[in-house]
């Protein structure tokens, strides 16, 4: 008798395992929604520390919460000493992901309410790496400089006081807001392959620093987060606008993945996207330096080749590289400045997968050796 395979759904690809009410993208409008909220419109007329708020509490904030998480966000910002000496000593050569992973798990360590659970417990610890990772991230890519750390200002707002710590300086309203938006953007999608990782060590009980850890290791591979930087370097490779299209054919005849594009869920173009482009756009019109006005072209000239050729859209990644990178951020900063986003939707799984748990523990279908007898001795 054969035994019946079952079916397999590699990659979880349309498997629904939970449910979750933080975000969809609702298919009458293709459109991401955190909390019922489109994105879209958070990211016109909200910030990024509300949309935090947002996620973690089911609403958004009245005046006086968001004036008292904010102070609470600034008050936590700055790095203790043991913290920053452990960061100090770390390689000059490893990623930033490796900085900012290796950063929350000491995080944990650190922390004696680690193993606490209760969401007023993983409210106040997701609210410290909210505001402590852009320090970390601020920091490192200093120290890659050789350069000094800049101490958090409390004055300033979450997206103005990271530029404050990465250059000394905060650039124009439009290029913070552009910033803000792409903040707004990343912070959230559902059971994304980081976010899941971030529920599965959630699932076995374990704590939150744990489960973030875990999540920025999965954000790291360039299927997922790394995406945004991988764009960057695929666009050094390929150089010039003229050659997007000639470059394109020999990389899809090769089977490589094209970073930036395509998507698990949206089959037809990232809901994301346009508001995202529609801000990088008026950076390219800022700047408008030769190098700038060339490196756009060439974005431009390969999302149109891969539309045309393929019919794969471009997903978030690749239009927020382009931004990064006219903000002035180096690479390999990029996929952290994701991390910075993305632990508010993050956390807000945690608790959620806390709320009502259940362990987390697919099957496989067992394709090894049949049974055998061990050989004897030796
Ligand atoms: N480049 C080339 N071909 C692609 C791409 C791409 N970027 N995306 C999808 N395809 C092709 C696949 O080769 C496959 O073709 P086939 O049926 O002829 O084999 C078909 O489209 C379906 O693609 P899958 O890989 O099955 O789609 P899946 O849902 O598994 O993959 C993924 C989604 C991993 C994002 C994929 O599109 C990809 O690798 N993109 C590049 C990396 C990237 O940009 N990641 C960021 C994701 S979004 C985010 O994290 C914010």
């Amino acid at each position: 008798m054969t035994a019946t395979i079952p079916e397999i759904h590699r990659g979880l690809a349309g498997v629904v395992v939970d449910t979750t009410a933080i975000s969809t993208v609702f298919e009458e409008t293709n459109s991401l929604a955190y909390r019922g909220y489109p994105v879209q419109e958070l990211a016109a007329h909200r910030s990024f520390d509300e949309v935090a708020y947002l996620l973690w509490h089911g609403e958004l904030p009245d005046a006086g919460e968001l004036e008292r998480f904010r102070a609470r966000e600034r008050a936590l910002r700055p790095l203790d000493r043991t913290t920053a000496e452990l960061l100090a000593g770390l390689p000059r050569t490893c990623h930033p992901m490796d900085v900012l992973r290796t950063a929350v798990s000491f995080f944990g360590a650190e922390d004696p309410t680690e193993d606490e659970e209760g969401t007023a417990g993983h409210l106040a610890k997701s609210l410290g790496l909210l505001a402590k990772l852009p320090v970390v991230v601020a920091a490192d890519h200093r120290r890659r400089l050789g350069q000094d750390p800049i101490q958090p200002d409390p004055d300033l707002g979450y997206a103005e006081n990271f530029f404050h710590m990465c250059f000394g300086t905060v650039p124009a309203p439009e290029v913070v807001r552009c910033f803000e938006i792409s903040l707004i953007l990343y912070a959230e999608h559902s059971f994304n392959a980081s976010t899941f990782t971030a529920r599965v060590v959630t699932s076995t009980l374990s704590d939150l620093y744990s489960a973030v850890t875990a999540a920025i290791g999965a954000l790291k591979g360039s299927l997922h987060g790394g995406a945004n930087e991988a764009v960057m370097h695929m666009l050094r490779e390929i150089g010039d606008p003229e050659q997007a299209a000639d470059w394109l054919d020999r990389a899809l005849n090769e089977k490589r993945k094209i970073m930036g594009f395509g998507h698990r869920v949206y089959k037809h173009g990232d809901s994301r996207v346009p508001i995202m482009q529609e801000a990088t756009d008026r950076l390219v019109a800022r700047a408008a330096s030769p190098e700038t006005t060339r490196l756009a072209a060439l974005h431009s000239s390969l999302r149109h080749a891969m539309i045309s050729r393929k019919g794969i859209h471009p997903n978030l990644d690749y239009p927020a590289a382009l931004a990064y990178r006219l903000m002035g951020f180096d690479v390999p900063m990029f996929t952290p400045l994701f991390v910075m986003s993305r632990v508010a939707g993050w956390t807000a799984h945690i608790t959620e997968q806390l709320a009502h748990n259940a362990l987390i523990r697919p099957l496989g279908v067992y394709t090894g050796p049949a049974q055998r007898p061990l050989p004897q001795g030796v």
